[in-house]
């Protein structure tokens, strides 16, 4: 069996190798930190869902402690009452921390506030890199909290670890230097940025809807707002505050208000293709979209859904065309339609084209390439 040691010195080694970590200080972080601390011995599972024990089988135990994958320490907030089997807690995946603390841009003597401790990791290497007296991490679930705190406890770590919603930030920590969300938020809360200092950087999974998640790095300026680019796709679960409504698919039975045919190549794909569907998604607002097989199962229908449940769509495969149904006020495929025809005309750019400003009064705006052009509204 490979040692905790080896399976530790591989990973970072294929970090730096890969070019995910960059940063020498930050690397040197990754590699006073052992990963496998922060992994319960108990209960934790992979993504696939595949439990792991440490004393029934150590060696799969260790090997995920030291995959380039995430580990699943809670489902369901915990409540056996939810059988969502929806995972609300996690060790984030190796090469995603080192993105999101490369894209914080680290710097000796500064203080940091992560919010979503989760396991502590993160914590504890972000102690690692700038001390344990310049970090404050907040997490929301109790149990999730002391598995942390323990967690720290065996990897010598000692930041600050706060019970608390990171919604509305530490105050009693702030001024920071840097907020690191590692929980998805749509609304960035104005604490993150009230609690930052000017031209400090608030670092966060970014996502107008689940599914088409980018990270985002805002720059605080002296006016209260905060603005800057997205680096690119990143999935996290949200924030306990931000978690989007279940979605509601239009039921089979539903009476369209009108009905079409469209001609030519397939309308659902693009919106599978994550830059189509991010585009998509910045721009028409309040809906929800999902894949369900077609009537009979030949193929797969696109149902979209508006927030407020009064408007619904759905593409399904008839022949060698499809036909698109609409009902109510809205008539959301048209949107999404004139959405992609908008995004094709700008030259289809990619995520790492557009960016996000904050204003002071939480207006928030996804704009393409400068804060001043082309733009979205996400009110
Ligand atoms: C992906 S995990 C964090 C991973 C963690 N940084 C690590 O190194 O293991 C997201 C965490 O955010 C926490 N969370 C969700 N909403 C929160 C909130 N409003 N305030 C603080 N923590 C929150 C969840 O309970 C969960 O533990």
């Amino acid at each position: 069996m490979l040692s905790a040691a080896r399976r530790h010195r591989a990973l970072i080694d294929s970090l730096t190798a890969s070019g995910a970590l960059t940063d020498r200080r930050l690397a040197a972080a990754f590699r006073a930190v052992p990963r496998h601390f922060f992994i319960p011995l108990h209960g934790a599972v992979t993504t696939s869902g595949s439990p792991l024990d440490a004393d029934r089988a150590p060696e799969r135990w260790l090997e995920a402690a030291y995959a380039d994958e995430p580990v699943v320490v809670q489902i369901d907030d915990g409540d056996p009452e939810r059988p969502e089997g929806v995972p609300t807690s996690s060790c984030s995946a190796p090469g995603i921390v080192a993105r999101m603390l490369e894209a914080a841009r680290l710097r000796d003597g500064q203080r940091v506030l992560e919010v979503g401790t989760g396991t502590g990791w993160n914590a504890a290497l972000l102690a690692a890199r700038l001390g344990d007296d310049r970090v404050v991490s907040v997490e929301i679930d109790p149990e999730v909290l002391e598995g942390a705190r323990a967690a720290l406890v065996r990897a010598g770590r000692t930041p600050r670890t706060v019970r608390g919603d990171g919604e509305f930030g530490y105050p009693e920590g702030a001024p920071y230097h840097r907020v690191i969300a590692t929980c998805a938020a749509t609304r960035v809360p104005r604490a993150w940025v009230r609690q930052t200092v000017e031209g400090g950087l608030v670092v966060l999974p970014w996502t107008a809807m689940e599914g088409a998640g980018v990270l985002a790095r805002l720059t605080v300026h002296g006016d209260g707002s905060a603005s800057g680019p997205f680096l690119g796709g990143l999935g996290f679960m949200p924030l306990r505050s931000q978690r989007p409504p279940p979605a509601a698919a239009p039921p089979p039975e539903a009476e369209p208000d009108e009905t079409r045919l469209l001609h030519g190549l397939d309308p659902i794909a693009p919106l599978t293709r994550f830059s189509t569907a991010f585009a998509v998604t910045v721009a028409v607002h309040r809906w929800r979209m999902g894949l369900r097989p077609a009537p009979g199962g030949a193929g797969r229908q696109l149902w979209l859904a508006s927030s407020d449940g009064g408007s619904w769509a759905r593409v399904l495969p008839a022949g060698t065309a499809w036909r698109v149904e609409q009902a109510g006020p809205r008539s959301l495929w048209d949107e999404v339609e004139d959405a992609q025809e908008e995004w094709r005309t700008l030259g289809e750019p990619p995520p790492e084209r557009y960016g996000l400003t904050v204003a002071a009064d939480g207006h928030h705006r996804v704009w393409l390439d400068t804060p001043d052009g082309p733009g979205w509204d996400q009110d």
